[in-house]
């Protein structure tokens, strides 16, 4: 029978950094810029989680949501719809966002901090501010133990930068090793990693890449960091390791942000570069802020529109699969224009 649902509440833990801890929901809602608290002393006593109290809090939340009185957090979320769902007390989608310190400094990511050297003196102390306070990998097998993780859940690294986690080669290897094949990267690709490789070699990782321009002098104004030509070398030596059977994604991702990026001749060159470098899927968004504070500008909707279109002709043209994120089919919908 279909009730009201969310399906990010009713599957995912998030693993977030200080102040966020861990908590089932791993989205913002849209509606009203809210994130949920940590989860409850009671479940997670800092070093482990009681799992049957953690899916009696789920079943209680799932609960409010099905009887239209749900928490603060979730009132209006654009996630809630009708659907069935039945609770098999598992976790089908796991997302790492233990750290917020990246190499890159995109003009429009609000959610990351600057790295320091590490003879820095208050190189340790800096790094507490933006790092997990938990052993996550131990909570990860605790997970596995209890059987509680399935076995197809998806496996989501983000950030900050993930590839400059100073754990993240143990647990994505982890990862690999205990033969998840549903694992994705969030990345601007500037560090190459050996354990990243030797997932695409398994079958096991995919990349979405924020690349975010089509020329050298775009990406630089993007993100604030000399890196083109790393990023598509490194992602030539991904493609590269690809086996015959891969059917994962090596996805090479463009934030749309008016003007700094928002032009043809950049979406042209981005559909070009992801080509010939071997992407798998290009994908396309606008930026968060966009959305929550243009009132909808109608010339503005219209202008990503037209760039949307332009992007997909490109992709058809260029024999390369394409996604857009649910910002632009926002777009679409709110001009009530179908998505070609
Ligand atoms: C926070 S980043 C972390 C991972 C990695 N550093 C990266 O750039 O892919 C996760 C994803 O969120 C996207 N992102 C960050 N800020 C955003 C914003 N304000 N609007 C839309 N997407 C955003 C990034 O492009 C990236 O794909
Ligand atoms: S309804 Fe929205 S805010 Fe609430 S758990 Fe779901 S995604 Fe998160
Ligand atoms: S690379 Fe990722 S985390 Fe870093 S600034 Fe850009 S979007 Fe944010």
């Amino acid at each position: 029978m279909k009730h009201l649902i969310c399906k990010n509440l009713n599957t995912s833990i998030c693993f977030n950094y200080k102040e966020i801890g861990i908590t089932y929901c791993t989205l913002t809602n849209a509606t009203n810029g809210l994130g949920w608290p940590k989860i409850s002393g009671e479940v997670f006593n800092g070093r482990t989680i009681d799992w049957d109290k953690f899916f009696q809090e789920r079943a209680k939340e799932i609960d409010l949501i099905k009887q239209s009185t749900p928490r603060r957090e979730c009132a209006n979320c654009q996630q809630i719809e009708e659907d069935e769902f039945i609770d098999d007390k598992k976790i089908h989608y796991v997302l790492l966002s233990p750290w917020q310190v990246c190499n890159s400094d995109c003009i429009y990511c609000l959610g990351h901090a600057q790295p320091i050297s590490p003879k820095a003196k208050n190189y340790n102390e800096y790094y507490q501010e933006f790092i997990e306070p938990y052993n996550m990998l131990e909570i990860i097998k605790d997970m596995i133990n209890h059987n509680v993780l399935d076995k197809d859940a998806e496996i989501d690294f983000a950030g900050g930068e993930p590839t400059l986690y100073p754990k993240f080669d143990e647990i994505l290897n982890f990862f690999i090793e205990n033969d998840f094949k549903n694992i994705i990267i969030h990345t601007n690709n500037i560090q190459y990693s050996k354990i990243i490789e030797k997932g695409i070699k398994n079958n096991a990782v995919s990349l979405m890449i924020s690349i975010d321009a089509g020329t050298k002098k775009c990406h630089k104004a993007v993100k604030r960091v000399d890196s083109f030509d790393k990023v598509w070398n490194n992602f030539k030596k991904y493609s590269k390791a690809r086996p015959k059977e891969y059917n994962r994604r090596l996805c090479t991702k463009y934030v749309i942000v008016p003007g700094v990026n928002d032009s043809k001749k950049e979406l042209e060159e981005f559909i070009k570069q992801s080509k010939k470098n071997g992407a798998t899927q290009v994908a396309l968004n606008v930026y968060n802020q966009l959305l929550n504070n243009m009132n909808y500008e109608e010339n503005l909707l219209k202008h990503l529109v037209d760039l949307s279109n332009f992007m997909i002709e490109q992709a058809k043209k260029n024999n390369i699969p394409y996604t857009l994120f649910p910002n632009i089919s926002y777009v679409y919908e709110k001009l009530n224009i179908r998505i070609p």
